[in-house]
């Protein structure tokens, strides 16, 4: 079917020609001069595109008159200018055909608003409202300017697997994958018997594809990796999913600096992108849903990021005439209390932070000369906290191997991860980005479940 997209109508300004477009009704009024007004939307754009209808077309009366919100239509028409608000062009219909009805007495889409939550039980319906239609073209554009940045680079995308035999965070926060019967499991000495398993041995979905992204680093240079990551934490929180996707470069003979150089540039060209490309969008979410997300991803571009050390944020925090929920000690991992008050109270831009204790963060950062502390960094924003964890990586095999046991972590899991450090280590560093935690950055959506198509969090895959 041929169709003319309504972006594509608005986008080119022209008139008088004729095109088809198809979409779904938004709703449907009449006009006393005899005809009615179809506002139509495909989803190519937030806009919907006002048609008129003349009730002297032959089917006015038994179809068109009857078009309500959430029919699909096939129409025919002249485009031309509008004098109505808010829109260049407008369609003459010459020929409007019902493709697909929608039951007014049961469509859930009926009212111009809907709460997210509501919305959430609509999962199957919801990219047709306004706010999850736009936040899906900038999620889409967000992609594609990820893509962008590191091919201009001369990064290579590496595809990563999704199903693992080792923990990358080693936090143990992983799904299981396994072909056993549940109910009928496989027992050897009363233990599960996993050599009789699919892959004869424990499998899992992958927390990050960082360790396979690093042997790619190691013999070809600059790549990354984005896909989906899996983790089995029970957050029920606004910041979390159990399924999301995460952005992972991984560079060879790179230390700390260079890897937080790549991450500043990085999100600035991705903010610059969006601001760019979808203009509309980001007016809508700077109207209805944070009327400061424009002026403060502007604000960031041209600004720097404030770099400090783990140690010197605690001093910060230690200062702070502010009481926390949690506690502020060194050695305790910090809360988004903590890295909101930094980025929002006493820096108003996002923060970097560097050299974090070695017992709050994984076994594969390199260990720093002070025995306490390692090369990490994790960048944080206003209003989310994290959304970047990265690190230079341990490349040498003694000091990993050690870190490995102590965290009484099984060394032969790892052995392909070590073998890299026997067989020419170099020094290497990486970040992953969270990639729905900066979605809600960029939108200011405040739920995550809202910038992601079928969330996936603590009981709820339903759809
Ligand atoms: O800080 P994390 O755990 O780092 C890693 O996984 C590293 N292996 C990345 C690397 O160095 N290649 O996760 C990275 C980012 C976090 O900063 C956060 O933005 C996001 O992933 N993230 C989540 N996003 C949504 N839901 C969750 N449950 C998340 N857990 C982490
Ligand atoms: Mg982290």
């Amino acid at each position: 079917m041929n169709r003319d997209r309504i972006a594509d109508i608005f986008s080119s300004e022209n008139t008088g020609h004729e095109v088809t477009v198809m979409g779904w009704v938004k709703t449907r009024r009449d006009s006393r001069g005899g005809f009615s007004f179809i506002e139509l939307n495909d989803g190519s754009c937030l806009k919907n595109l006002q048609i008129i209808a003349d009730s002297n077309l032959s089917n006015y009366t038994e179809e068109i008159s009857k078009l309500q919100s959430g029919c699909s239509v096939r129409i025919k028409g002249t485009v031309v200018k509008s004098s109505g608000k808010g829109q260049t062009v407008e369609l003459q219909a010459d020929k409007i055909e019902a493709l697909g009805w929608a039951d007014p007495d049961y469509y859930p889409l009926q009212k111009k608003r809907h709460s997210f939550e509501f919305l959430r039980t609509i999962a199957h319906l919801r990219p047709r409202s306004n706010t999850l239609g736009a936040v899906m073209r900038v999620r889409n554009a967000m992609s594609m300017a990820i893509h962008r940045f590191f091919q201009e680079k001369g990064f290579l995308y590496i595809h990563t697997p999704i199903i693992t035999g080792s923990d990358c965070e080693g936090a143990g926060e992983m799904f299981r994958v396994t072909s056993f019967d549940l109910d009928n499991i496989p027992q050897k000495n009363g233990k599960t018997d996993f050599e009789k398993d699919f892959f004869n041995s424990p499998a899992h979905l992958t927390v990050s594809g960082q360790l396979e992204a690093e042997t790619y680093a190691l013999s070809m240079g600059n790549v990354y990796t984005f896909g989906p990551t899996f983790r089995a934490e029970n957050s029920n929180t606004s910041r979390h999913l159990a399924e999301f996707w995460m952005v992972e470069p991984e560079m060879a003979f790179c230390g700390l600096e260079e890897d937080i150089t790549l991450a500043v540039e990085f999100l600035k060209y991705v903010f610059t992108y969006v601001l760019k490309n979808c203009e509309d969008d980001m007016q809508f979410f700077n109207r209805f849903i944070d009327k400061t997300v424009i002026e403060t991803l502007e604000r960031i571009i041209s600004q720097a990021f404030e770099v400090l050390t783990y140690t010197e944020a605690m001093e910060i925090l230690t200062k702070a005439s502010r009481k926390f929920d949690f506690p502020v000690k060194w050695g305790n991992d910090l809360q988004s209390e903590h890295e909101r008050y930094l980025c929002e109270t006493i820096f108003n831009r996002p923060v970097v932070l560097t050299d974090y204790p070695r017992e709050i963060k994984a076994f594969y950062m390199k260990a720093n000369n002070d025995g306490k502390t390692v090369r990490a960094m994790d960048v944080l924003v206003p209003k989310i906290g994290e959304i970047i964890g990265g690190s230079q990586r341990e490349d040498d095999y003694d000091t990993l191997i050690n870190r490995i046991k102590e965290l009484e972590l099984d060394p032969e899991n790892y052995w392909w991860y070590l073998d890299l450090r026997k067989f020419g280590s170099a020094p290497h560093s990486g970040f992953g980005l969270g990639f729905e935690r900066v979605i809600q950055f960029v939108t200011g959506m405040t739920n995550i479940r809202d910038v992601i198509p079928f969330p996936r969090t603590p009981g709820n895959v339903s759809f």
